[in-house]
């Protein structure tokens, strides 16, 4: 791995967090044995991955057979990272892991199993707010020296999990290869129990209406804040001094953004890529 900066490293052509993980770990990746009941989450870093996560778990606990874990995270942990890893290979059907990886650091098996992965993106003016914000919270990332130096570096791909625009793009080009449902956050605000809705539909559960509910309820804001093992205040402070869950909102850019980083390359990401990727959701 070379180091590119005090907290972060590169391999493989991706930026990972210092002492996350390992070139070993990621290489065995390559030979970790999917099941076709894998469920795995993936999504580039600060795009609702632990909201994701809670509909995810609320939903396969409510159609029961899930094995029972402390919080959300030991229950769906990051494929990639070695921080209180257990041996994935002797958990319990049905396993659910998260990732912020892109395709080709992932198992192989994701492609010839019947796998489910569910992909969440975020528009990036409130993507690189967050990313921010997490940033100067984080005791893994480096705290930004101010936003427009954290914006140059988030443009140009020189943070954890590199840059949003190749991660959309590697994921969206490569989606016949895989099991793939595409959500956005801005769908999910908009309309939670349509997301929920869609997610069972996905992975193949038949949940009642109320069921559904319930898992709507359990993954809104002001709920998921409250939950203790799904706000991931869990983690010790050396890893987030502050709330993991912060906002919640779509357009919080607007107060922090100026005018010409709003109209730069994030302009030119959304129009060439996010708003293909929504207009293909909408089809699917
Ligand atoms: P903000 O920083 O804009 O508030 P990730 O889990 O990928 O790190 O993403 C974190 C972002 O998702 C944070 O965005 C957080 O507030 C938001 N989030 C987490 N749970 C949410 C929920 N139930 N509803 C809406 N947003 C949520």
């Amino acid at each position: 791995m070379e180091q590119i900066t005090d907290c972060l490293c590169r391999y493989k052509n991706y930026n990972f967090g210092i002492g996350l993980t390992t070139p070993e770990h990621i290489d065995s990746l390559q030979s970790f044995e999917i099941r076709d009941s894998d469920v795995l989450l993936v999504t580039y870093p600060k795009s609702g991955t632990i909201w994701t996560q809670q509909i995810i778990i609320s939903i396969c606990e409510s159609a029961g057979g899930l094995h029972e874990y402390p919080n959300n995270l030991e229950q769906m942990p990051w494929l990639e990272y070695t921080e209180g890893r257990g041996d994935y290979a002797l958990r319990p059907s049905p396993r659910l892991f998260s990732s912020h990886l892109t395709p080709a650091l992932l198992p192989p098996g994701l492609k010839a199993k019947k796998a489910k992965i569910i992909y969440v993106t975020r528009n990036p003016k409130d993507n690189i707010v967050s990313y921010f914000h997490f940033s100067g919270n984080s005791g893994d990332l480096e705290t930004p020296k101010s936003f427009e130096d954290f914006f140059e570096q988030y443009v140009t791909g020189n943070v954890g999990a590199s840059s949003w625009f190749d991660h959309i793009r590697d994921w969206h080009s490569k989606r016949d290869q895989y099991n793939i449902l595409f959500l956005s956050y801005e769908d999910m605000i908009l309309d939670l129990k349509e997301a929920v809705t869609k997610i069972c539909h996905f992975l193949g559960k038949n949940l009642s209406d109320a069921a559904v509910e319930q898992v709507v309820e359990k993954s809104t804001f002001k709920t998921m804040k409250k939950d203790v093992k799904a706000n991931y205040e869990f983690l010790p402070e050396e890893k987030v001094k502050k709330d993991f869950m912060r906002k919640g909102k779509i357009g919080d850019w607007k107060n922090t953004l100026t005018e010409a980083q709003s109209q730069r390359d994030l302009d030119m990401l959304i129009s060439n890529f996010y708003e293909r990727h929504r207009h293909n959701n909408v089809k699917s």
